[in-house]
């Protein structure tokens, strides 16, 4: 009888025979639903070549990428992001803080999980300036610990999520200390006072609303998200073309 990791490799087998290219995962996007030691057997090729540009699954993106092509074509669901965004104007802070809230789980939405607030910050630090990038990234450590002073409470959810007796590690709570001290904390604070998971269904927050927010605060490169020489170019081009052979 096939174990069910033998029906998803048969099933992927069966996907990959219509692609006209062979596309081989990263270690990344299976490690734990498979062995990252174990070799990878590359898939017969049946004479085609790999995968090293678009892959036709996904929608294509313009030759020079802006941030909103990756909201419209690579990203996940942003309503959370958009109505954090729309909170904060709300709540009348500053245009820059607007801008985090806008952006600040963009890793989650399109690359990775695990670490967001690091990754997202990464993302972003070039086109961003240095106060919006540092709010977003030390976000998701502040998440974990109480304010009283602008009213924020550890997240119920957190205790759903992660049980009652998680305590965050060692290395977070020293993220705490070293973002609690500094002269930009609050700037990441007013990013988890207005990161709400309970926010109206029914309030539909369109990503055009922010064009003008964007436009003055986000260099956009002229190449395109992706193709600037920016320290952070290349994870743009992976979010862009993630089966990439290389
Ligand atoms: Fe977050
Ligand atoms: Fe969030």
């Amino acid at each position: 009888m096939a174990t069910t990791m033998q029906r998803a490799e048969a099933a992927e087998h069966a996907m990959s025979e219509e692609l006209d290219r062979v596309v081989v995962k990263s270690v990344l996007f299976t490690s734990g639903e498979r062995d990252p030691r174990v070799p990878v057997l590359r898939p017969p090729d049946q004479g085609k070549l790999y995968q090293m540009g678009h892959d036709s699954r996904l929608p294509k993106m313009p030759d020079k990428p802006t941030l909103f092509d990756f909201f419209r074509y690579r990203f996940g669901p942003s309503a959370h992001m958009l109505q954090s965004a729309r909170l904060a104007q709300k709540n009348g802070v500053s245009e820059k803080i607007v801008l985090a809230c806008l952006l600040h789980d963009i890793a989650i939405a399109g690359f990775i999980r695990c670490d967001h607030g690091y990754w997202s910050a990464q993302l972003l630090e070039p086109y961003v300036d240095e106060e919006v990038s540092w709010a977003i990234r030390y976000h998701q450590t502040l998440r974990f610990f109480a304010d009283d002073s602008v009213g924020y409470k550890y997240p119920e959810m957190y205790v759903k999520l992660f049980g009652a007796d998680y305590q965050p590690e060692p290395h977070i709570q020293a993220a705490y200390r070293y973002a609690r001290d500094h002269k930009w904390y609050m700037s990441s604070r007013l990013i988890t006072v207005n990161d709400l998971y309970s926010f109206d269904p029914n309030a539909k927050v369109e990503l055009e609303e922010f064009t003008d927010v964007v436009g003055r605060n986000f260099k956009q490169p002229k190449e395109g998200l992706g193709f600037d020489p920016s320290p952070s170019a290349h994870m743009w081009r992976t979010i862009n073309w993630p089966t990439r052979y290389l």
